[in-house]
């Protein structure tokens, strides 16, 4: 091959339209639940209906003599699975049931009909134990765990932040609350599952086929290549996808019991016990600094939950160990393992939650202190990773707080609360920073020249809606140095080049690393064909912190009388080395920026302690902003050059939006009220006495 690619322009940092937007915009774009085969079954699902206990017994009658009707499948019946398949995906393998809305059974029918109403008729008795779904602090089923996700020390201290805080100038130390929240993405969690032979193959909606597909052939004792996954188009995942749900294995499972394809379509209902959430939150900040602002003792404690099932620990406080320096330090969890569904990935887990207790308790210091928040936040800016001593491969969290400052008019800020008013409504403003790993995983993928000049690239990459096929196909381009119309790039089947998930806002630094060492081993190599397998630089990596960083930036309008908040204004400003598609970029971080807006304001699960059980069950009990609660919202980023990150130099933009912007919002309630609403999300009822 020959090609001189750096004297052509650059693919790049163009704002390239979606790929597949025309294919989605006119239907042609199949989703899991859209792949047809012959004579197909359709399964439902029967949700356990008490909290905690057993399956007594099951009577069929009823729903076996159902026009349609082809079987139930229960513990009695059910395929005998891995013994050590992971407790929500172990299906039927027991007759305890873990939560309220647990999979515990399964009607297979003719029709979708058929099946839902064979479901309704199904007779289920249960043997009853009181169960405790209730997160409190002080719960006595606390502990320690060992680690928090994915492997981080669940407890850190440095120094003595007791005594720093005991001694301090200015200090706060207050308690904020999240309460659980549902992924909820758009196209709900689909499997069509057909066996061929002793092979399993499924049309899945996920957030990466190869890591799905390994873990439902664990799940079935079959070894990985006799499993595969395809998945060309995702509905959003938001970490729900990240990992198989249940809905895949019962799809296999009833696929396998009636010998024919069977599909599985979770219901928007379902989704509040199957397909995970995050964990609620209690966490206690405590902050001490010197009168001028300079802090002495950063302490973050934590409490939230996980089921009886596994554990999954959230990690909520490791964030602070990035954040601010300051020589006393704790960071803490603790976790108490309820009678409830095991929580799970959700939109920036650990940073969404903890910067927003870390950044609303540093607006409470800046009040306290009688310092303006971005000066506060700068005169605690780190050279190193305060935890680790790591230097950064780039920060540019200051330069984000002074340039959304310049851009949203931050300058002559009046800081007394209430000081500013139009009619009835109180007017306020408020600033946060954002932060999120620039995280790389092992991938592999293949370049091919085509005889008629086009190239077609591979790679088992997943695009669940944030634009990794258009950004992956810019990252070819440029590697090859052609045009992206020459470049086809192949994405979402598990037969793919093995490669990671679309998680930890890692995709396309992990998947365009590899495509551009397979374009580039394809032009300097004599064949048509190149491969590359980048895990050997993974390790390397650990040298250094790498962080994305933010500024967020919001206005808001309280109503004095009712007490309802409107947001006018939402600026999101980024440092997350280079953008690779704008156009893209700024929709990953406006929606990042929405979900937080939902956090702060909308988005609730509300537990049911009798009951034991989440009580929304659909979008309109789980509130969700709508486009009339959207106005101005704005991302911008600066240029950030760094070179340590990969042959792009680009951070992951995913999760970033989300993070600091339910602080924004909380701290321009203040400024605008002068009441600190320190549980989420701030309801009018919290602003009105
Ligand atoms: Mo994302 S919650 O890391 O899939």
């Amino acid at each position: 091959m020959t090609a001189t690619p750096d004297t052509l322009a650059r693919a790049i940092g163009t704002p390239l339209d979606r790929i597949e937007g025309r294919e989605k915009v006119t239907g042609a774009a199949k989703y899991a639940y859209e792949y047809q085969a012959e004579n197909m079954a359709y399964a439902e699902p029967v949700q356990a209906q008490i909290a905690k206990g057993a399956i007594r017994s099951v009577d069929t009658t009823e729903t076996l003599a159902q026009p349609g009707v082809i079987a139930v499948i229960w513990n009695e019946n059910a395929p005998k699975l891995a013994d050590d398949a992971d407790g929500e995906l172990a299906l039927f393998q027991s007759r305890r049931v873990a939560y309220r809305g647990q999979y515990v059974a399964a009607v297979v029918a003719e029709t979708p009909e058929a099946a839902r109403e064979g479901q309704r008729l199904l007779r289920m008795e249960y043997d009853e134990e009181s169960h405790d779904v209730l997160l409190r602090e002080g719960h006595p089923k606390l502990y320690t765990p060992e680690k928090v996700n994915p492997n981080f020390p669940a407890e850190l201290e440095r120094g003595d932040p007791d005594g720093a805080l005991a001694s301090a100038a200015v200090s706060v130390d207050v308690t904020y609350r999240t309460p659980a929240f549902h992924n909820n993405p758009m196209e709900p969690h689909a499997t069509t599952a057909l066996w061929q032979g002793g092979d399993l193959i499924l049309y899945d909606s996920n957030q990466g086929a190869p890591a799905n597909r390994d873990a439902i052939a664990g799940v079935f004792d079959l070894p990985p290549e006799r499993v595969r996954v395809i998945s060309p188009h995702v509905g959003g995942g938001f970490g729900s996808k990240g990992t198989p749900r249940p809905n895949a294995v019962l799809a296999a499972i009833a696929a396998k019991v009636v010998e024919r394809p069977v599909k599985v379509a979770v219901t928007r209902q379902q989704m509040f016990a199957v397909t995970g959430y995050r964990t609620p939150t209690i966490q206690r900040m405590r902050l001490a600094a010197d009168a001028d602002g300079t802090l002495t003792a950063i302490s973050h404690e934590v409490v939230e939950q996980t089921s009886t099932l596994k554990e999954f620990a959230e990690q909520t406080a490791v964030v602070t160990r990035v954040m601010y320096a300051a020589p006393n330090r704790r960071t803490a969890h603790k976790l108490a393992r309820l009678d409830v569904p095991t929580p799970s990935w959700m939109r920036a887990p650990g940073e969404c939650p903890g910067m927003y207790a870390l950044e609303s308790a540093m607006d409470e210091l800046a009040v306290a202190a009688g310092i303006d928040p971005i000066e506060l936040r700068a005169r605690n800016d780190s050279e190193v990773e305060p935890e680790s001593g790591r230097p950064f491969s780039s920060r540019n969290l200051v330069g984000c707080l002074r340039e959304g400052a310049e851009r949203f008019g931050w300058a002559g800020r009046d800081p007394t609360p209430g000081a500013r008013r139009d009619g009835k409504w109180l007017i306020g403003t408020g600033v946060a920073s954002s932060t999120y790993p620039a995280y790389r995983r092992a991938a592999q993928a293949s370049a091919r020249a085509e005889p008629d000049g086009t190239f077609t690239v591979r790679v088992g990459a997943a695009d669940i809606g944030t634009g990794a096929r258009t950004a992956l196909t810019q990252i070819a381009a440029d590697a090859l140095g052609t045009s992206p119309a020459n470049v086809h790039v192949e994405i979402g089947d598990s037969a793919l080049p093995k490669a990671g998930v679309a998680g930890g806002s890692m995709g396309t630094a992990s998947w365009g690393t590899a495509v551009h060492r397979a374009c580039r081993a394809l032009l300097s190599g004599d064949g048509n064909e190149a491969e590359a397998d980048t895990s050997d630089e993974i390790e390397q990596q650990k040298k250094l912190a790498r962080h994305g960083f933010g500024a967020q930036f919001a206005e808001v309008r309280v109503d004095s009388d009712s007490g309802e908040v409107r947001v006018p204004r939402l600026l999101g400003v980024f440092a997350v080395g280079r953008i690779i598609n704008p156009k893209t970029a700024r929709s990953q971080f406006i929606g990042g920026m929405t979900m937080g807006m939902g956090m702060a304001l909308f988005e609730e699960s509300v537990m049911d302690a009798e009951f034991g059980d989440y009580l929304n069950r659909d979008l309109a009990q789980y509130h969700v902003p709508a486009c009339a609660d959207v106005h101005e919202i704005e991302a911008a980023w600066l240029d950030e050059d760094d070179d340590e990150l990969n042959p792009m130099g680009s951070k992951g933009i995913g999760e970033i939006g989300i993070v600091g912007t339910a602080a924004a919002i909380g701290n321009a309630v203040y400024h605008a009220t002068g009441k600190r609403v320190r549980e989420l999300p701030i309801r009018l009822d919290r602003l009105i006495d």
